[in-house]
């Protein structure tokens, strides 16, 4: 009888090829050119989107995401000098004003000279060729942290804030924009903006519809990059819950429906089911959005020295391409682009 310690060495006697297995599917993995050659999927640094966060105060480093910051105006011109040389042609704008200009309605979102016209302004002033897209919502702005605005119980109520988001579109419109991104969730936004815009002669202003943004506990980096969390209570009544599948579907056909240019599904790593759906009933471009959570657990990881952190990026990344996402917001789009560069 042999001992199973004798095994690996008989079985070393046993000649490669000599099973009869019909399909051989390594065959197509042996070499790096043969590999190349069938890759199926592939990532680009014009497919990937760089989300900054626009400050009026110092340039000031986010705890949870290493190697993000809050820039002044001046700071991020320099920065997108840096993105230009490796490719990236896209950057989406949030802004971190000063809690002491917050309040119940946001009313620092809607002034002409406000923070983020002024930052549209000087960037595109500076690089015409940039692709701009400027977050459209109010939790940056409000003192309550909501995206909206709320009545006594503090349910954020859909149509006196969709004509709010309005009034920040058109500053980011009459600012020189390409793209508005609603990331509000609210009802019927992407139809009244759309008519909006079209009427104050901005039809060529394009709407990436934040169509599926789960409420997810993956934005805690962001809120802190913003200093945005809510103040109480929590996004339920407008994010999507993480169960519904068919409900995400349907906010993309509606948006599909008011005429949205691309359609943006938040988080990435725990949507790829709704993105492959999602690319089965749309003709419309999808993006998909790896979010402030998703990035600071690869940081993390790295910097315990417990996954390789380039290379979980890299997967990460490919994997969001492969479930059918066109383009990827992530905030280590310049990392990215410099790793696609070698
Ligand atoms: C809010 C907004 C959020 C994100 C983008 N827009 C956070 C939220 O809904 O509280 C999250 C992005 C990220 O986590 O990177 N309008």
């Amino acid at each position: 009888m042999n001992t199973p310690t004798c095994i690996p060495r008989d079985l070393m006697t046993l000649q490669e090829g000599s099973l009869p297995i019909i399909r051989r599917p390594r065959r197509n993995r042996a070499s790096e050119a043969w590999r190349g050659l069938v890759t199926e999927t592939l990532l680009k640094p014009s497919q990937l989107v760089y989300p900054v966060f626009v400050t009026e105060g110092p340039c000031v480093p986010i705890a949870s995401m290493p190697g993000v910051f809050r820039l002044p105006v001046e700071d991020l011109l320099e920065e997108i000098e840096e993105l230009l040389t490796v490719g990236i042609q896209a950057i989406n704008i949030f802004c971190h004003i000063h809690n002491k200009k917050k309040d119940a309605i946001g009313t620092e979102a809607y002034r002409t000279d406000g923070l983020l016209p002024t930052a549209i302004q000087e960037v595109k002033r500076r690089f015409p060729e940039l692709l701009v897209i400027a977050d459209i919502a109010l939790d940056p702005f409000t003192s309550h942290g909501l995206d909206g605005l709320i009545d006594e119980d503090m349910y954020v109520v859909n149509d006196p804030t969709i004509v709010a988001l309005g009034h920040m579109a058109l500053r980011a419109a009459e600012a020189g924009v390409d793209i508005i991104s609603p990331s509000d969730m609210m009802d019927g936004r992407v139809g009244y903006l759309r008519h909006l815009l079209d009427t104050k002669g901005f039809c060529r202003v394009g709407i990436l519809s934040y169509a599926v943004k789960f409420a997810s506990s993956l934005y805690s980096p962001f809120r802190e990059a913003l200093d945005s969390s809510p103040r109480k209570g929590d996004k339920k009544t407008f994010q999507v819950n993480p169960a519904n599948a068919r409900e995400a579907l349907l906010e993309c056909a509606l948006d599909d429906q008011e005429a949205a240019d691309m359609l943006l599904i938040k988080p990435a790593i725990t949507s790829l089911d709704i993105i492959a759906k999602v690319r089965s009933q749309t003709l419309l471009p999808i993006g998909a959005y790896q979010v402030s959570g998703e990035y600071a657990m690869i940081k993390a990881a790295a910097a315990n020295g417990w996954i390789n952190g380039e290379e979980v990026l890299m997967e990460s990344l490919i994997a969001i391409r492969r479930a059918g996402a066109d383009f990827i917001f992530t905030y280590a789009a310049k990392e990215a682009a410099g790793l696609l560069k070698k």
